[in-house]
């Protein structure tokens, strides 16, 4: 009998979730609250109190779960709880309205995303498991960008999402205010705003509301029919998943309410920690100080200025910098070269960094100094090794590394100059004269030369990851030579390795690479074809101020190839004066790398023979297969790097990037985003 009792009593408290406790909460702000959420990747709580689960770095994820299992569902028969939540967040992009991506509330069977990506994967998933019912995973998105792999249906968007990011259903973000009328509400204003997400289990619905008030709103914004049953498991986590792409948002967590079977708090707003405003001018106060104080401390405060700029300037070797290969410049020969890197000496925004003009005051000589700021230290420490290979390749169509020089998070490559600038400016820059069709040809065939010498003609393969015509740099005698080889590396050394990172530039970018992230020969080869059209037909890869079914060349050239007019793509320029055959060739060449299979692309040993005309190309440029099933600017992160290379990259100059970009419809078009004004930040909008 004893011993009936006794399991009697094991089984009432097993039977007895110890539910009552743990699955209600209230958060009003996360002071001291750090023992009760996980928190992985770049999310942490504020001493302010607020969860912050991403912040302005590129491509990091955050999460940020309840510690603890909740039971979601019924153990005797399996059917799903209703549960009910609220929350308060705000979306603070870098530039005032460019940002990325988004946060969601995410139920889940586990509280960790290994191999989860960050961009439009919000950290949840990858390309291998999303879509796969395995994940379990229930998410309400708050999206800032549209993404068309995933076919968003714009950018500022609240969606749920069922083990994928492909929404079963999803809405423009708005609420409705206080007279039920239906406002627009911008997730990423930087503005707080409460979500309130209901799950009713009696009728299978699950409803989302917003509103920028503390006040819950009659009406619901997005109501999807589902019975979470078969996709929630017994017990799951809850939380928040958050990431950011090339471009980043903040994004905020200020206070958080869960109530399974019931009516979850809702939060008031105005007792949530605040965000912070600007950052305050502290100028003032010294400024104050200084002047009143006495001729003692003037004279302390210039020599604290003037130690603290000797230990700024201090070069500060290690000793492992010691083995590295070509020439180490000191800073200060770099600097008296460069004229103190001067703005008036500044040649462009190259990939990855300023580049200036210097001349070496030893020897007269020119060069292009291309400084690179890189806040990971081990990846600049990573890359180092990476230079003493990188100096000792030599070709004619290389541009040459003659030296190097490292001061703080700073690495300045010192090149050989070339007068004429990049391919780029030459064709698109207002040039004074257009490069005339022999020019373009011998250029095209130098740079092919300098890519089958990476490729294939070294001791090692080198990849290089970002061929486009402002990496193809052009000397005194008109030759073209590849510039930047190998610095794209650097952008995969020192980010997490279980994430992908895509370098490159939207428009020369494979397909296949915004999927797997990997480079290889074969997408320098798509990246190369991009750049054939491009210099065949004097346009940019991607034109935002042509026609729509001309704002991708490729589709472009493809199409009027399939209509037996491929001439009438060559560059208008040229006054019809080109020689055909060669431009048949490039042009067909281009389509020919440009094959959404990598496998279809030739090697470039064979670019350069069709180019050379050793060998006659292929008489169809058929495998419209290879082709076809290519959507050319389908990838969110495509568009965004395209994006990206707006502000911080250069090979677009600044005077055709305003030129472009000026106006918000182009700019609408570019970034694929249908509605709301975009303007293009300069790097002084930067926060
Ligand atoms: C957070 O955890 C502490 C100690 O673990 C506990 O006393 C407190 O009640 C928890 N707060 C919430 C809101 O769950
Ligand atoms: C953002 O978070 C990541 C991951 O914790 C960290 O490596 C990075 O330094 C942070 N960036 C900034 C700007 O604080
Ligand atoms: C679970 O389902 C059983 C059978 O339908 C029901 O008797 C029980 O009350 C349910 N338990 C909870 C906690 O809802
Ligand atoms: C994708 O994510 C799953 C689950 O997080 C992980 O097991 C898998 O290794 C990841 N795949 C890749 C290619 O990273
Ligand atoms: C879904 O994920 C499971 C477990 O990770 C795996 O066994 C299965 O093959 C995946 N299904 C698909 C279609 O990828
Ligand atoms: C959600 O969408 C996926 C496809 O994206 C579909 O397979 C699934 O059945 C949908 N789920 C519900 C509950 O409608
Ligand atoms: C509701 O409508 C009234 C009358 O049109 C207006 O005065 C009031 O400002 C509106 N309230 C809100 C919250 O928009
Ligand atoms: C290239 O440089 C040469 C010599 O410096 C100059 O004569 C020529 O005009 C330049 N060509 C272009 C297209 O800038």
């Amino acid at each position: 009998m004893a011993e009936r009792l006794l399991l009697f009593w094991i089984f009432f408290v097993l039977s007895t979730p110890a539910r009552s406790q743990l699955d209600e909460f209230f958060f009003n702000g996360f002071k001291g609250a750090d023992s009760n959420m996980s928190l992985n990747g770049a999310s942490e709580i504020q001493d302010n109190g607020i969860l912050r689960l991403t912040n302005e770095s590129q491509r990091v994820l955050g999460h940020a779960f309840y510690p603890r299992r909740i039971q979601f569902k019924n153990s005797t028969n399996g059917k799903a709880f209703s549960f009910s939540t609220a929350f308060a967040f705000a979306i603070v992009p870098q530039y005032a309205t460019l940002g990325g991506h988004g946060l969601a509330f995410t139920i889940s069977p586990t509280k960790e995303f290994p191999g989860a990506l960050p961009s439009n994967y919000l950290g949840l998933l990858n390309a291998s498991d999303v879509g796969n019912f395995s994940n379990h995973i229930l998410a309400v998105e708050f999206d800032t960008v549209q993404d068309f792999e995933f076919g968003d249906i714009k950018d500022n968007h609240v969606g749920i999402d069922i083990d994928s990011l492909v929404s079963n259903k999803s809405v423009p973000a708005a609420y409705f205010d206080g007279n039920n009328s239906k406002q627009d509400l911008n997730l990423q204003s930087g503005q707080v705003i409460q979500a309130w997400i209901k799950y009713d289990a009696q009728n299978n619905r699950l409803d989302v509301k917003l509103s920028p008030s503390s006040v819950k709103p009659r009406y619901t914004l997005l109501s999807f029919e589902v019975d979470l049953s078969s996709i929630l498991q017994e017990s799951m986590y809850v939380g928040f998943s958050s990431s950011t792409g090339l471009l980043a948002s903040s994004h905020y967590i200020m206070g958080w309410s869960f109530q399974m079977n019931g009516e979850a708090k809702s939060l008031n707003l105005d007792k949530l920690p605040a965000l912070p405003g600007p950052k305050e001018n502290h100028l003032g106060p010294i400024i104050g100080v200084s002047v009143s104080g006495s001729l003692l401390m003037i004279l302390g405060i210039g020599l604290s200025v003037y130690l603290v700029r000797k230990i700024k300037n201090a070069d500060g070797v290690e000793v492992w910098e010691l083995d590295v290969g070509p020439h180490r410049f000191s800073y200060q020969e770099l600097k008296k070269a460069t004229r103190g890197f001067r703005d008036k000496e500044l040649l462009g925004f190259g990939g990855f960094g300023r580049v200036y003009k210097g001349t070496l005051s030893n020897s007269n000589t020119q060069v292009a100094v291309k400084r690179i700021s890189h806040e990971s230290k081990q990846g600049l420490r990573e890359f180092m090794s990476e230079i003493a290979s990188i100096g000792r390749l030599r070709h004619r169509n290389l541009v040459q590394l003659l030296g190097w020089c490292r001061r703080r998070g700073d690495l300045l490559l010192v090149y050989d100059f070339m007068p004429n600038g990049s391919l780029d400016k030459c064709l698109f820059d207002d040039p004074e004269t257009i490069l005339s069709w022999e020019q373009r040809f011998k250029i095209i065939k130098g740079a092919a030369a300098g890519l089958l010498y990476l490729h294939e003609e070294w001791e090692q393969t080198v990849i290089h990851r970002d061929i486009k015509a402002g990496n193809v740099l052009v000397d005194s005698e008109l030759n073209g030579r590849l510039g930047d080889f190998g610095l794209a590396k650097l952008y995969e050394h020192g980010s997490n390795p279980s994430t992908t990172t895509v370098v490159g530039t939207l428009g020369y970018l494979a397909p296949e690479l915004t999927r797997t992230g990997k480079p290889t020969t074969s997408s320098d080869v798509y990246a190369f074809g991009a750049l054939l059209l491009e210099v065949a037909c004097g346009r940019r890869p991607i034109e935002p101020k042509a026609l729509p079914e001309e704002l991708f060349l490729v589709d472009w050239v493809w199409e009027k190839w399939r209509a037996g007019a491929i001439l009438e793509v060559v560059d208008p320029r040229f006054g019809g004066e080109f020689n055909e055959h060669e431009a048949v060739v490039v042009l067909k060449l281009g389509l020919m790398c440009s094959y959404n299979s990598p496998k279809a692309r030739p090697t470039m040993r064979q670019v350069v023979r069709y180019l050379e005309g050793e060998v006659p190309l292929p008489e169809a440029v058929e495998a419209p297969d290879a082709y076809d099933e290519k959507k050319v600017g389908a990838g969110g992160s495509e568009l965004e790097d395209y994006l990206h290379s707006y502000p911080t990259s250069s090979n677009y100059e600044k005077v055709s990037m305003q030129s472009s970009v000026g106006d918000d419809k182009d700019a609408d078009l570019e970034a694929g985003r249908s509605t709301s004004p975009l303007s293009l930040p300069s790097r002084g909008d930067a926060r």
